[in-house]
C-alpha cells in the first residue's frame, strides 16, 4: 500500500492510494455494495459516476452459502464482477444494529483475506454515544486487542484497525495512537452513524479532530458510515480521506432525494431542482409515477451523481487552494453544521489546524462571513505578527483603509512621515485588523477580499487581536504638514528606506524574530523588475541572499541566505535534518524524501522555505517543505522537500 500528497489545502489533502488493483485519488467516496441486492453494479458505477473503489460487507457474503462458495472460488471482485479495489467491512455494524450477531474476530479477517479483499477491515467493537466513559473504553481496549491479533493473519491485505471511543475525545486519540503504534494502514473513525443520523456535527468533528490527533498522519482515515455529502467538505478539511455511502440507497428506498446540503422528499418537490441526467431525463410528475423498483433505482442515481459531484468540488476546492471557502458555505446551510463549525473558534482547535495549513497561495482568501476570521491562516498571522514583528518604535501612526496595494496608495504620506522622523511605525487599518504598512503586499494581506461592511463579529475579533498586537504602543495622529523632502533628503532615499523596511518585515514574518539582522549585516543591494518596478533580488556583499516571489510577496531562499541564518538561529530551527545515507542524493540534486528526514523544526509549515542539514548540523541545501514536522516524521513515501540549491 502507498499513500501519498499530492495536493493540499486545510488539513484536507488528495493523495493517490496505490492498491493491488489500481491506484485511486482521494479523497473519494466508496458506494456500499449489498451482494444480497445489487441495485447498481460496480462495473456501472464506474462508468456513470467515475466510482474507483466499492466497498461490501464480508459478514453478509460469509453468512450466505451461495455468496460465500461463489466468493471463496472466484475472488471477492469475481462476485462483485468489478476489476477496481474493493473494501470489505466486517460485520461490526451489523452486531450494533441487530445486537449479538455470530462472528468470530480473526474468522472474519481470515475469510477477508481468502477472498482477496483489498481493504480488510477488523472485528471492531462500535463505541455508541450513549456509552458511559468505561464502557467506551472497555471496547476501545478489545478494539485494539483485536487489531493487534488480527495484523497477524491479515497476509498481505491492506487492514482498517477502526479508532473507536465514543464521544470522548482522549479515548478517541488513545484509540488513535494505539492502533498506530501496530503499524497498520488504514483507518476508519467508526462509531459516528448515530452521530451523523442525529445531525450531532459538533460532536463528529470532535470525534474526528481527537482521532486525527492521535493517529499516524500518513495513513488513510475513512468516516465509516458517513454517506451525505452536507458533512463532506469538513470532514476533507480535518483530513478525512475516505467516506463510505449506502446513504444512496437507504434515501432512494426513502423516496428521498440527495442534495449537498439536504435531502428532499421526492413528493415534496413540484419540479427537479437539479441537472443531473436521471433529473434531466425525469419531471417530477413522471418520477413519482414510476414502477418502485425504476423509482428506487433512478433516485439512487440521482443520489450518486450528486454525492459524486460533490467530491469532485471539493478536489477542485483543495486544488484552488478554497476549501475552507467550501466549507463555511456550506455549514451556513445547516445550523448543526454551523455550531460544528464554531468548534472550530477554539484556541486549541485553530492551534491544531494552523500546523497544516500552506504557507501562501495563488488564490485571494475570499470572505464568506463571520467564520471566515477564524481560518487557521489568519490565527498564523496574527501569531507571527506578535512574535516575530519587530516595531520601529513604541509610537505608531494609523492611516485608515484605502486601496491595496496601500503602500502605493499612500506613497506621500510613507514620504512625508518618513523624512520627518524615522523611528514612526506607520500601520494600515484592513479588515484583518491594522497592519505594518510595509507588509502590505504579502500573503494574505494583499491577496484577500472582504465586503465593505463586515459582520459584527468579525469586528469584534479584530479589535480585541488589535488590541493585542498594540499592546504598550501609543498612537500619534498623523498631521498632513508640508514638508520640504528636498531639503531633508531625497525622495529616492527615502523609498530606499522603505524598501528596506519592508524587506526586513518581511523575512522576520517568515523566518523568524531577527531574521533580517541575520540575513543583512553589510551592503544591502536590491534589484528591481524593470518592468513592474518590484523588487526581484536582495543582495548582501554582493551575496544573493534572497529572491521576492511576485504572486505571495514572500521570498525564496538563496544558499548564500540559508548559511547565514544558519549561523544565527540554533539547532533545529528553519532545519529539516537527514540521515547520512541520504546526504549523496541531495548533493546530486535530488529532493528529500520524507523516509530520510530524521527530525525537523516544528515551527516549519508545508510550502515553508527550509534549511537542509545532516545529523552534524551541516548545511547541505535549501528547499521549499511539502509536509511539516509531524508528516515529515510519519510519512515513509514521498517527497518531504523540494530541494532548489545544494551545496557542491
Ligand atoms: N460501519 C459504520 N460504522 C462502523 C464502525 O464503527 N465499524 C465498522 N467496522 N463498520 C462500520
Ligand atoms: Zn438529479
Amino acid at each position: 500500500m502507498k499513500f501519498e500528497i499530492k495536493k493540499r489545502d486545510a488539513a484536507g489533502r488528495i493523495c493517490n492510494f496505490t492498491t493491488k488493483h489500481g491506484i485511486i485519488k482521494t479523497p473519494t467516496l466508496l458506494p456500499v455494495i449489498n451482494p444480497n441486492k445489487v441495485i447498481i453494479s460496480p462495473k456501472e458505477m464506474k462508468r456513470l459516476f467515475g466510482v474507483e473503489m466499492v466497498i461490501t460487507n464480508s459478514y453478509i457474503i460469509k453468512n450466505n452459502e451461495k455468496l460465500r462458495s461463489r466468493a471463496v472460488e472466484e475472488g471477492v471482485h469475481g462476485l462483485l464482477d468489478f476489476d477496481g479495489p474493493i473494501m470489505t467491512d466486517s460485520g461490526t455494524f451489523q452486531s450494533y444494529v441487530y445486537g449479538n450477531v455470530k462472528v468470530d474476530p480473526l474468522e472474519i479477517v481470515e475469510f477477508q483475506r481468502e477472498i482477496e479483499s483489498d481493504v480488510g477491515t477488523i472485528l471492531d467493537i462500535f463505541g455508541t454515544p450513549d456509552q458511559t466513559r468505561i464502557q467506551a473504553k472497555r471496547g476501545v481496549i478489545e478494539t485494539i486487542n483485536r487489531a493487534k491479533q488480527s495484523m497477524k493473519i491479515k497476509g498481505d491485505m491492506v487492514l482498517a484497525c477502526t479508532i473507536q471511543g465514543s464521544v470522548y475525545p482522549e479515548l478517541r486519540e488513545f484509540c488513535a495512537s494505539k492502533l498506530s503504534e501496530i503499524n497498520t494502514d488504514f483507518f476508519p473513525i467508526g462509531g459516528v452513524v448515530p452521530l451523523m443520523e442525529n445531525q450531532r456535527y459538533s460532536d463528529l468533528l470532535r470525534c474526528i479532530i481527537a482521532s486525527k490527533r492521535g493517529v499516524n498522519h500518513s495513513k488513510p482515515i475513512h468516516l465509516f458510515g458517513a454517506g451525505h455529502p452536507i458533512i463532506f467538505p469538513l470532514a476533507v478539511a480535518l483530513g478525512c480521506d475516505f467516506f463510505d455511502s449506502s446513504a444512496y440507497v437507504k434515501y432512494a428506498n426513502d423516496n428521498r432525494l440527495i442534495f449537498p446540503d439536504n435531502t428532499i422528499k421526492l413528493d415534496d418537490l413540484d419540479e427537479l431542482p437539479c441537472s443531473c441526467p436521471i433529473c434531466s431525463k425525469y419531471t417530477a410528475r413522471e418520477l413519482k409515477k414510476e414502477e418502485k423498483s425504476t423509482r428506487i433505482l433512478q433516485i439512487a442515481k440521482h443520489n450518486l451523481y450528486i454525492s459524486f459531484s460533490e467530491i469532485k468540488k471539493i478536489r477542485t476546492a483543495i486544488m484552488n487552494g478554497n476549501l475552507w471557502e467550501l466549507v463555511e458555505r456550506r455549514a451556513n446551510s445547516n445550523p448543526y453544521l454551523i455550531d460544528a463549525v464554531q468548534e472550530l473558534r477554539k484556541k486549541n482547535n485553530k492551534k491544531w489546524l494552523e500546523q497544516f495549513e500552506i504557507i501562501s497561495k495563488n488564490k485571494a482568501l475570499f470572505y464568506t462571513g463571520n467564520q471566515t476570521i477564524h481560518r487557521p491562516l489568519i490565527f498564523r498571522i496574527q501569531k507571527r505578527l506578535k512574535e516575530r514583528y519587530n516595531f520601529l518604535s513604541n509610537k505608531y501612526i494609523l492611516l485608515p483603509e484605502t486601496k491595496k496595494p496601500y503602500s502605493k496608495y499612500y506613497n506621500k504620506e510613507i514620504l512625508k512621515i518618513f523624512s520627518n522622523k524615522k523611528d514612526i511605525q506607520i500601520l494600515v487599518k484592513s479588515p484583518l485588523g491594522p497592519i505594518p504598512i510595509e507588509l502590505d503586499e504579502m500573503y494574505p494581506f494583499a491577496q484577500s477580499i472582504f465586503p465593505n461592511k463586515i459582520d459584527s463579529h468579525t469586528r469584534h475579533i479584530v479589535k480585541e487581536n488589535s488590541k493585542k498586537f498594540l499592546d504598550g504602543k501609543n498612537e500619534i495622529p498623523y498631521t498632513d504638514e508640508e514638508v520640504n523632502v528636498e531639503e531633508s533628503e531625497t525622495y529616492n532615499k527615502i523609498f530606499q528606506y522603505f524598501d528596506i523596511r519592508k524587506i526586513s518585515s518581511i523575512a522576520d514574518m517568515q523566518f523568524g524574530k531577527n531574521a533580517f539582522k541575520a540575513l543583512f549585516n553589510g551592503d544591502i543591494k536590491i534589484v528591481k523588475s524593470k518592468k513592474t518596478g518590484k523588487i526581484r533580488n536582495i543582495y548582501c556583499n554582493d551575496k544573493h541572499i534572497l529572491s521576492m516571489r511576485a504572486g505571495d510577496g514572500m521570498f525564496t531562499l538563496k544558499l548564500d541566505g540559508a548559511l547565514k541564518l544558519h549561523e544565527y538561529f540554533k539547532y533545529p530551527y528553519l532545519r529539516v535534518i537527514i540521515q547520512k545515507d541520504a546526504v549523496p542524493f541531495i548533493i546530486d540534486g535530488k529532493s528529500v524524501f520524507a523516509k530520510f528526514v530524521v527530525d525537523c523544526d516544528d515551527n516549519l509549515r508545508p510550502y515553508d522555505e527550509c534549511i537542509i542539514v545532516d545529523e552534524k548540523d551541516t548545511l547541505l541545501g535549501i528547499g521549499r517543505c511539502l509536509l511539516n514536522k509531524i508528516e515529515m516524521l510519519s510519512f515513509d513515501s514521498g517527497m518531504a522537500v523540494k530541494v532548489r540549491e545544494h551545496i557542491k
